[in-house]
């Protein structure tokens, strides 16, 4: 058995499918009132738990030999945020892992954590990636750069809105990879000898630029370039009088100028030679990305199919009981 955690996140959602599409058993970490029925054409199994609860990390890693762990925080709420999720929550489940004699774990963790300093999306990952190569877990940690998606959401603003905030500065090096290429590699990286105790920064195929990457990715989808370019000085210094708004988006503010100014170009064939896989090129990727709303977007899905069953930290096994016989739970959490 496989946990994924971060299972209805944009990455956890390919690793899920990716692997239930070679036929493992996988078990979803959803945290409660989440929105997760885009996962049950797969035929995971779910825990119904949280990184903040280490009990029921503990439950949830019950018969599971190997975790891919992609949980993360994007935008910080009151209670739930890069300290408690990403560093705190991180260790909890390390060590429930060591506990439940877990054989392999994978972490995802980002390009920038060395020089992320105090910002707290780079620094909570930090201390998860210390935690982890102390644990005696056998790990790999990969660090991505920016992924093709991040490209896609900027295009999509050009869409509605004709023009965007393109973040950082155009001329920064990156490889901006796909997730499925990432989850592929999440998945290869469970017995690949290569990477097994190493920390590993990937990306995709092509080396190109901030700029560039938006440009391709608005071409790729017939839309205009226009952008204002936000230098990181810029960020940092909205970041500032964002203060009285709270440390939400001060600290995204601050994680967006070290995430689109950080060099993160990879060696595209190294990465396909490293994990035996062909990665997607990037006007592919950036047409799929686009195309590709994410499920909980989807507002007809969400009226017309949403289940929210949920339990509070118990196990869903596909098979053993008829969906609709599964006691509801609480409301779904729209935040
Ligand atoms: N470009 C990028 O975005 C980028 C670049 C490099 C690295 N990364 C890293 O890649 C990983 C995946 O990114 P992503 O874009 O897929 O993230 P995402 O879409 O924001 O997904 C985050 C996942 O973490 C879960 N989560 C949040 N708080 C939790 C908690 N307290 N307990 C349990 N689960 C919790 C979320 O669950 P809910 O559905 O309940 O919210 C969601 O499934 C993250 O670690 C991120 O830092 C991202």
């Amino acid at each position: 058995m496989i946990l994924v955690t971060g299972a209805t996140g944009r990455l956890g959602s390919q690793v899920v499918r990716v692997l239930r599409s070679v036929g493992l058993d996988v078990r979803c970490l959803v945290r409660k009132g989440s929105e997760y029925f885009w996962l049950n054409d797969t035929g995971s199994a779910y825990f119904f738990g949280d990184l903040r609860d280490p009990a029921s990390l503990g439950r949830a890693l019950r018969d599971v030999k190997q975790v891919i762990a992609c949980h993360g925080v994007r935008v910080e709420r009151t209670d739930n945020d890069h300290r408690r999720v990403n560093a705190e929550g991180s260790i909890a489940l390390f060590e429930a892992a060591r506990t439940r004699g877990v054989e392999h774990l994978v972490y995802i963790s980002c390009a920038g954590v060395e020089s992320g300093g105090d910002v707290p999306a780079f620094s909570s990952k930090r201390s998860a990636e210390a935690a982890l190569v102390e644990s005696g877990l056998a790990y790999t940690i990969l660090r991505p750069g920016l992924f093709v998606e991040n490209f896609a959401d900027l295009a999509r603003r050009v869409e509605a809105n004709g023009n965007v905030f393109l973040p950082g500065a155009a001329d920064t090096p990156v490889s901006p990879i796909y997730t499925r290429d990432l989850a592929l590699m999440a998945m290869a990286s469970l017995d690949l000898p290569a990477v097994k105790n190493r920390v590993v920064t990937v990306g995709g195929p092509e080396a190109l630029t901030v700029g560039s990457a938006f440009e391709r990715m608005c071409a790729a989808n017939g839309l205009g370039t226009d952008r204002w370019q936000m230098p990181p000085a810029a960020l940092r210094a909205l970041s500032g009088l964002a203060r009285p708004l709270g440390r939400r988006w001060t600290n995204h503010l601050r994680a967006l100028a070290v995430h689109f100014a950080h060099p993160s170009a990879v060696d595209g064939e190294e990465m396909s030679r490293i994990f035996g896989i062909p990665l997607t090129g990037y006007d592919e990727a950036a047409r799929a990305a686009f195309a590709l709303r994410h499920p909980s977007e989807d507002a007809t899905a969400r009226d017309e199919k949403v289940v929210h069953r949920q339990f509070t930290a118990t196990i869903y096994e596909p098979g053993t009981i008829a969906w609709e016989d599964l006691p509801a739970g609480p409301p779904p959490r729209r935040d």
